[in-house]
């Protein structure tokens, strides 16, 4: 069982790079393999918009990183997506990432409803958890965050399994916050019981995510 993680600080050893380690650490503990991709260290060029992924499932970009990011992604049973906040919002790092996993969707109309469908080509169905974190906002901040991540994990054909946001990391950082680090080191546990037992995704909770960052209702 391989757990993947996306960090999207400059930072290794910053609140983002630490609260993630965290929740590897428990998942480690509990018998995964981990793996974390630092997107600093990866070259992404940004998404041309191009649209051409939407047909063929492959991005027209060459000679950057992001195909080994995809492989990362194709070998995982599980994700985990972090982001510091940067003005309010997700960083910059993280949008590229997000954005150049658009070759996963699988875009269909419902004849019904007669409304665009956004799928993912990927065929398994894997948990989903995001790690949010903020130097001097409060909870509110994090709601872009979601949405985004929300976004990118339907891509990946993931539901939202659990979300850890951590504001004020200015006052106090992750590393000195032991019921936040204890939250997420069980979290890591809780992940590969959730995997090892089978149980399958929670709908009313998807349900509540789709509804508040899908139907666009804002
Ligand atoms: C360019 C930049 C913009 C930031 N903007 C915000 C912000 O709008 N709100 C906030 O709460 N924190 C903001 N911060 C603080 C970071 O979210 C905070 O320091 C966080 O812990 C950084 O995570 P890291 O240590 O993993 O890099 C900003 C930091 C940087 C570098």
């Amino acid at each position: 069982m391989k757990i993947a993680a996306f960090v999207s600080s400059s930072s290794h050893h910053g609140n983002t790079a630490t609260a993630v380690q965290k929740f590897l650490d428990g998942a480690k503990d509990a018998g995964a393999e981990v793996e974390i991709c630092y997107l600093h260290d990866y070259d992404m060029k940004p998404c041309r918009g191009c649209r051409a992924c939407e047909k063929t499932g492959k991005c027209v970009i060459q000679g950057d990183d992001v195909p080994k990011l995809h492989e990362v992604i194709r070998s995982a049973d599980a994700y985990v997506l972090a982001t510091p906040t940067y003005y309010g919002d997700i960083s910059s790092a993280f949008k590229v990432f997000v954005d150049r996993c658009y070759p996963f969707v699988d875009i269909w109309k419902d004849e019904e409803t007669q409304q665009m469908r956004f799928g993912s080509r990927n065929k398994v169905r894997r948990p989903g958890v995001l790690i949010a974190v903020s130097g001097s906002h409060g909870d509110m901040v994090f709601d872009s965050h979601m949405k985004v991540g929300y976004f990118c994990l339907n891509d990946l054909n993931s539901y939202p399994w659990r979300e850890f946001c951590i504001p004020f990391t200015t006052w106090t950082p992750v590393k000195d916050m032991p019921e936040t680090v204890a939250a997420l080191y069980q979290g890591g546990q809780d992940l590969v019981r959730h995997l090892e037992s089978g149980e399958g995704e929670d709908l009313a909770k998807t349900g509540a995510y789709f509804a508040r960052y899908r139907e666009l209702k804002y």
